[in-house]
């Protein structure tokens, strides 16, 4: 089994809520009607994979606050399970540039799982999901639903911009528009309110 059914996900991401609590359990579910919605338009791709997807994406985060440390965390937790669908999206979701270095949140983890990380983005080329819950991830927080321009408006005023911000940006945006291709539309047409984003 790849992925966890939407009702397990969903007491998962419950439960790890209660050891870690904070606004990221919220995120998660908002990532996760993202990507279904997404997902059901898009055609092709199953719907409950990317809903489970967004639900764990941040799961690592059952083990306590944490940066860069929570998808090594959530990579191990979900791979334990033999949930491999979702292993991997908690590892890809924080590199639109599959570049460690391009993240910039702190390296709270050790040297081995540096190399691991690095290897691992080396070596994996991304599938729809990978580029869904990267996408989803930018779109959604615990309020809802927010366009990508704000976001990383929002992101460069708090942390500053690096060498690598525009890139990652550009990648965010050509998996955007690779699914709006294939769904005909904006993406935006498919999240509740987010119009709500421009008066917050
Ligand atoms: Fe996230």
């Amino acid at each position: 089994m790849m992925y966890p059914d939407v009702q397990r996900a969903q007491s998962e991401l419950a439960l790890a809520g209660q050891m870690n609590p904070g606004p990221w359990t919220e995120h998660s579910r908002n990532v996760a009607l993202a990507a279904r919605r997404i997902a059901e338009a898009c055609g092709g791709l199953d719907a409950d994979r990317a809903f489970v997807c967004g639900l764990l994406h941040d799961i690592g985060r059952r083990a306590g606050v944490a940066a860069m440390r929570h998808i090594i965390d959530g990579y191990d937790y979900a791979a334990a399970q033999g949930w491999d669908a979702v292993a991997r999206v908690c590892l890809t979701h924080s590199f639109p540039l599959q570049d460690i270095e391009t993240d910039i949140g702190k390296k709270d983890i050790t040297p081995a799982q540096y190399a691991f990380i690095c290897r691992y983005l080396a070596g994996v080329e991304y599938d729809d999901y990978d580029r869904l819950i990267i996408l989803c991830d930018a779109l959604a927080d615990a309020n809802g639903f927010c366009i990508l321009e704000k976001r990383f408006v929002d992101t460069a005023r708090r942390y500053g911009v690096f060498p690598f911000t525009v890139d990652r940006w550009n990648r965010t945006y050509a998996f955007k528009e690779d699914f709006e291709r294939r769904i005909g539309r904006s993406i935006y047409t498919l999240l509740p309110h987010i119009e709500a984003c421009i008066y917050t």
